[in-house]
């Protein structure tokens, strides 16, 4: 998938949730727990959770 920005409010690309999800990142609250993704404005919420079911199918993980 193509590197974009995700979460404006903490400068999130698709290619760090990507190095998260290689280091054992599996669900939204992960993600959350380790950057904050979604936590100032929540705009990036629906965004942020369909790129990172797209990235664990790509990666072949669940
Ligand atoms: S854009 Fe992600 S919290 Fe605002």
């Amino acid at each position: 998938m193509k590197n974009r920005l995700v979460c404006e409010c903490y400068n999130i690309y698709v290619e760090d949730i990507k190095n998260e999800v290689l280091k054992g990142a599996r669900t939204f609250e992960d993600l959350v727990k380790i950057n904050r993704i979604g936590v100032m404005c929540s705009a990036c919420i629906g965004d942020g959770k369909r790129v990172l079911e797209e990235i664990k199918t790509e990666l072949g993980v669940d």
